[in-house]
């Protein structure tokens, strides 16, 4: 008996992987609920290993893996991804295994050399290629920049199943390794938490896989991501496929992204009569205060809106830092289709809003009218105008979604 063992997924292939129950923080990305690094073991007459597991969790793989096998028997090794959250054991898998080849892409053999400098031999696959290891049949998907140049995907053809890497995942820890066996709204949370995080960027690319996906002409009977539930029926299959088209899409939708921080109040109070505006025209706001909000779950309310609004006060000529932080991480993954302006409270310059401003229109965002900056603490009249700005935000988002 091991103390971790493997657990059987279709009549060929075995969850290998670990679970990080305590997992908090994946590169500056909140993750409250923690998250699995899934590798999986076929057992065909050459069994094959799909993927590895973060460095730190080797040994609870190789448990799993022994719970069945031993892992010298392992004959083939399969890198779908070379970030180190599942490449992480790959030099302790390879040294322990011997295996007697590695697969990966062209893009993915360059990254594991840069990352490991361990001179690998690996076996290049190529988008489309078919490939055979021993009784096992395998197709390989390049999918180039979802979310890395080397990314790929998969497909085991004898069960069905299609290793999707990152794609399709979510940081989830759990026992229930079937996404059929959760609650709806937390998948559809954390699967948006890790689109609007991990894969908003390259919107573009994931429209053309789906687009695509139909001209593969899978037998699919489960996607297998590497991290969080496997996708098991053919509903749950179409439901994730679906978000990730509209997600991608990125069409304007009624809710109204307030991201704004406060020294004095004067700020907040703005905010608050923004939100109030757009509720009187019925459009849903979310207000995010960033000293007590996090970057990751604030692009998550983005990626369900069509207005960012960014209020900041001014603090020595900058926008306040928290916002700074919040700007970088939002420019960085490229929201589409949005509205916005920038508002705040300033004492002798309005530097901060006026950064705040330039930072939407780097953004591609379309600007609502001008700014609204308030010297110290906003009267009644500059409140109304605050509330005047949601309100038509709001407008402008309901004209634009039903035209
Ligand atoms: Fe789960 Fe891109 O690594």
């Amino acid at each position: 008996m091991q103390p971790y063992e493997a657990i059987k997924i279709t009549e060929h292939v075995y969850w290998v992987g670990a679970i990080d129950w305590d997992l908090r923080n994946f590169h500056g990305y909140n993750t409250l609920r923690g998250s699995t690094y899934n590798a999986f073991l076929i057992l065909g007459d050459k069994p094959v290993l799909v993927d590895t597991v973060k460095a730190p969790f080797f040994q609870e793989m190789m448990s799993r893996i022994r719970s069945i096998i031993e892992p010298e028997k392992i004959q083939y090794i399969i890198s779908n991804h070379s970030e180190m959250d599942h490449s992480g054991s790959l030099p302790q898998a390879i040294e322990v295994i011997h295996p007697e080849k590695v697969f990966a892409s062209k893009m993915g053999d360059a990254a594991l050399q840069a990352h490991f400098h361990k001179n690998f031999n690996i076996t290049e696959i190529a988008s489309g290629q078919k490939f055979n290891l021993g009784n096992s049949k395998f197709v390989c998907l390049e999918t180039r920049m979802l979310h890395w140049p080397d990314s790929m995907f998969t497909f085991f053809e004898n069960d069905g199943v299609l290793f999707s890497q990152d794609g399709f995942g979510m940081h989830l820890a759990t026992t229930n390794f079937w996404a059929s066996q959760h609650e709806t709204g937390i998948l559809r949370y954390e699967a948006a938490k890790y689109f609007a995080n991990i894969l908003l960027p390259y919107s573009t690319m994931v429209l053309k896989l789906l687009d695509q996906f139909p001209t593969f002409k899978l037998t699919l009977k489960l996607i297998a991501p590497d991290h969080g539930p496997l996708w098991d029926t053919p509903e749950n299959i179409q439901w994730i496929m679906q978000l990730w088209r509209e997600w991608a899409e990125q069409k304007p939708l009624p809710k109204i992204s307030i991201v704004y921080d406060t020294m004095w109040e004067s700020t907040e109070k703005m905010a608050k009569a923004v939100a109030d505006g757009a509720m009187s025209e019925g459009v849903h706001s979310k207000l995010l205060r960033m000293t007590d909000s996090h970057r990751a779950d604030t692009i998550t309310e983005i990626l369900e809106s069509g207005a960012l609004l960014v209020g900041t006060p001014t603090l020595n000529q900058q926008m306040f830092p928290t916002i700074a932080d919040a700007l970088c991480y939002i420019k960085g993954l490229k929201p589409k289709n949005l509205i916005g302006q920038a508002f705040g409270s300033y004492g002798w310059g309005q530097e901060g809003i006026k950064l705040a401003k330039q930072a939407l229109e780097d953004m591609q965002i379309k600007l609502i009218g001008e700014p609204i900056a308030v010297n110290y603490v906003p009267t009644e009249e500059d409140l109304v105008k605050c509330r005047m700005l949601g309100q038509q935000t709001a407008k402008i988002l309901k004209n634009e979604i039903t035209t």
